[in-house]
């Protein structure tokens, strides 16, 4: 098991949850890179996930089950024939696991108990867990390498470690060719606007307030999410990395004010939208991520300068308002009103 470069071209690839933000794009991309490959997409379309995130993909290229990883039936049908799979699935949003914790632990570990106890009965190739550079916790300095101790302080960011760990435990009980990645905060086309940079984009197109958790000097490291998949693609193809964790980031560094401004100034809208409310509970003041271990395995380098990968997805919501305006219609409105609806404004831009 585990021996030699995988050969994707046509590979039979497992992309759970690949009806929502990197899980779509994965799957675009991995098609992209190697038309001959076939796609099973397990997705249980929560809020979300859209059906219509996987369009344009050759009909004889894609299967989609509609299903759920915490049911056994559906994952020993998704996963039947399959060489890989990459584990996308999962509540991902830190405010709804503020709000609700329930939903983040029965799918973020439970779900990977279903996932991978299908995984040892099948012949699973690779299994690829992804993770996110939260588990960490806030690292006020320096960066985190992958034998950082695990202090994460969110419900979502709990139960992603949870998840992990419990995958691992699978490779070191029983072999199974598991590999963690944790990557850092994506932004890109088809992000479901609850998060900060669609949000932010989409509220400013439409002349709303943004609103600024506190100070707004939170720091994250933003990835282009075509990076994170290459980076995926990379480690899928690479030999002998069972066992390993594998961080992914793009040196990045802001906080949200630069990302607000940097929004802003694209859609040529004033500073005077932004509204500084009560903080998130818990708010982690800053991640960040020491990824020379990937590169030196795989030789991969993020590709996307911020300024450009930015501008692109500025562009995306602003060509794709068809796909985001009937989203802020539907449950996202409740949400909204639920979040921010009784949020304590702090401090308004003055013009
Ligand atoms: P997302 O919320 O956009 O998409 C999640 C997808 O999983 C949706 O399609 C949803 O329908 C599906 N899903 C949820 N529960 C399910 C279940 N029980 N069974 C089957 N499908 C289910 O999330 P995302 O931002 O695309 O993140 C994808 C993965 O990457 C998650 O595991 C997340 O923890 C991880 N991650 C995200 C980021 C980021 O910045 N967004 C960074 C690092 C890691
Ligand atoms: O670091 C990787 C993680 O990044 C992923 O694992 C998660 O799935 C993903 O949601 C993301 O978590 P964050 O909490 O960092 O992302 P979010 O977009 O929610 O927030 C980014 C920063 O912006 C954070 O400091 C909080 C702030 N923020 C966010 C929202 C939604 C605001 O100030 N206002 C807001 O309305």
């Amino acid at each position: 098991m585990g021996e030699g470069r995988i050969d994707l071209s046509r590979a039979r690839v497992l992309v759970t949850g690949g009806a929502g933000f990197i899980g779509s794009n994965f799957v675009h991309h991995l098609l992209g890179r190697f038309p001959d490959a076939h796609v099973v997409v397990l997705d249980a379309l929560t809020y979300a996930g859209r059906r219509e995130n996987l369009d344009g993909i050759p009909a004889g290229s894609l299967t989609f089950v509609h299903g759920d990883i915490r049911d056994p039936a559906a994952v020993a049908r998704a996963m039947a024939g399959c060489d890989l799979v990459l584990n996308f699935a999962a509540e991902s949003h830190v405010d709804r696991s503020i709000e609700a914790p329930g939903e983040f632990i029965q799918t973020d570990i439970y779900g990977v108990f279903v996932l991978a106890e299908e995984a040892r009965r099948q012949k699973i190739r690779r299994f690829i867990q992804v993770s996110t550079d939260e588990v960490y916790g806030e690292v006020l300095e320096g960066a985190a390498g992958e034998s950082w101790p695990l202090e994460p302080r969110s419900p979502y960011a709990a139960s992603k470690a949870g998840g992990e760990r419990l995958a691992y435990a699978y490779w070191a009980t029983w072999g199974l060719p598991i590999v963690v990645t944790r990557c850092s905060n994506n932004y890109g086309p088809r992000q479901y606007p609850e998060k900060l940079v669609p949000l932010f984009i989409t509220n400013a197109i439409e002349d709303e307030p943004l609103p600024v958790y506190g100070t707004g000097l939170n720091r994250r490291d933003w990835i282009h999410v075509e990076d994170h998949c290459e980076a995926l693609v990379a480690l899928l193809q690479h030999p002998g990395i069972e066992g390993e964790t594998v961080n992914i980031g793009a040196g990045n560094e802001l906080d949200v004010l630069a990302i607000t401004g940097a929004i802003l100034d694209l859609l040529g809208k004033p500073k005077t939208l932004i509204r500084h409310v009560e903080d998130r509970p818990g708010h982690d003041r800053r991640y960040a991520l020491d990824t020379a271990k990937i590169t030196r395995l795989t030789g991969w380098r993020p590709r996307t300068p911020f300024d450009r990968g930015i501008r692109d997805t500025v562009a995306w919501y602003r060509a794709n308002e068809t796909w985001w305006r009937p989203i802020k219609q539907g449950e996202f409105r409740a949400y909204y009103e639920r979040t921010y609806g009784q949020r304590k404004v702090l401090k308004a831009v003055q013009a």
